[in-house]
């Protein structure tokens, strides 16, 4: 049997390395390593694959979250409602521009941002929501939408996860999850669902005043060269990250089916078992398995995991502390058990690997084993 990981990203290149060679190659013979004609290139496919206006590459998704704060001018003091269970790169960027985040519970489900919490955490000074789709499905984005409209906030999309994942709104319009906010970031970290072969990320708007201001931003915060209308910053998609995004880019639907087929699988093996809850379906959205997370009941989950890692099987907890427990985000204004959702969640997911080149003896592998330890008098 093939080794097992979290992500595959061997065998997924492999499979499509005479078009990526090919792609790193050109870039290569061309020397247009920064702002070449593969940045414009896949900036122009991309756009077309989400139906948007606007995709602004950017170095990564941190800094597609940080640009798109910037654009909006939000000013310190200014409150950013994000929610308390997600990748840290969310809350840090709030904090790092003095902008104060706001912290609010996911739905015990979906494990997205509970829109209930949204209302119930505005103040006359908040001024951004932060939806993330986490795991690959997008949030509410509705009854979120309807929120910002009622009390004129933006909403920044973290799509870092979702990309490529549909949504379909309440007029039932199917949209590309990242291009229903006033802006969507998303992130092409190597195990990303179109992830490339370093760092990377994009910003997506389909507001072509705030589209000429991100593209300042990205870049030293000028649009003609040496004038600097902005205070911007040096974040630039590189070309040869731009190549292989472009060449990956074609299989990214491909690479949703092959990770919706795992997913199914694991539904399959687990369904009837007590001690697992497994991924809730959102129905306005569908789920492009960024991580495939179980939730364990009355299961020691540390030995669940020991288990699984004695069988070569890798799983992993994302996330185990809530941001608001986190050292450097520790704050006066919350407390333990102030978000008991996501506190909750941080003591019971696991995710298994998940990703686009699993064959069946692995995955029948991982299923047997993880009803192995369920049966065993482990738990
Ligand atoms: C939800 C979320 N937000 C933001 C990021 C940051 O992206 P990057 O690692 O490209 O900076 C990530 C990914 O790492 C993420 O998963």
């Amino acid at each position: 049997m093939r080794k097992i990981s979290m992500v595959d990203l061997k065998a997924q290149y492999d499979k499509i390395k005479p078009e990526i060679d090919n792609a790193i190659s050109e870039v290569i013979n061309t020397t247009a390593f920064i702002n070449g004609p593969a940045v414009k290139e896949f900036q122009a496919a991309l756009e077309n694959y989400l139906g948007v206006k606007h995709v602004i590459p950017c170095a990564n998704g941190t800094d597609a979250l940080q640009i798109s704060m910037m654009a909006l001018g939000l000013k310190p003091g200014d409150e950013v409602i994000a929610p308390d269970f997600t990748f840290i790169a969310t809350a840090e960027v709030i904090a790092l521009l003095g902008l104060t985040p706001v912290l609010v519970d996911v739905d015990p489900d979906t494990f997205n941002i509970s829109p209930d919490a949204i209302l119930k955490a505005i103040t006359p000074r908040t001024k951004a929501i932060v939806p993330v789709h986490l795991f690959g499905q997008t949030a509410d984005m509705d009854a979120i939408m309807k929120i910002a409209k009622q009390y004129n906030l933006f909403v920044i999309e973290d799509a870092c996860q979702s990309i490529g994942s549909d949504y379909m709104n309440a007029d039932g319009e199917w949209k590309k999850s990242g291009t229903i906010g006033h802006i969507g970031c998303t992130s092409f970290f190597p195990s990303k669902n179109l992830g490339c072969y370093g760092d990377g990320g994009a910003i997506f708007t389909n507001d072509d005043a705030l589209a000429i201001k991100l593209r300042s931003i990205v870049n030293h915060g000028m649009t003609v060269r040496y004038y600097h209308d902005d205070i911007g910053v040096n974040s630039r998609l590189d070309s040869i990250q731009a190549a292989v995004l472009k060449v990956k880019l074609q299989y990214l639907d491909a690479y949703a089916r092959a990770r919706q087929q795992v997913a199914a699988a694991y539904d399959h093996a687990f369904k009837g078992r007590p001690e697992l809850i497994v991924p809730a379906h959102f129905t306005r959205s569908t789920h492009v398995f960024h991580q495939y997370t179980l939730q364990v009941k009355g299961v020691d989950r540390a030995k669940l995991q020991e288990f699984l890692a004695s069988k070569d099987i890798p799983a992993m907890i994302y996330y185990p502390v809530p941001i608001h427990l986190q050292k450097a985000y520790l704050d006066p204004r919350y407390k333990a058990g102030d978000f008991p959702v996501t506190e909750q969640l941080s003591h019971t997911v696991m995710s298994l690997p998940m990703h686009t080149e699993m064959d069946s003896e692995q995955l029948n592998h991982i299923t047997s084993s993880v009803l192995e330890f369920l049966d065993s008098k482990n738990i």
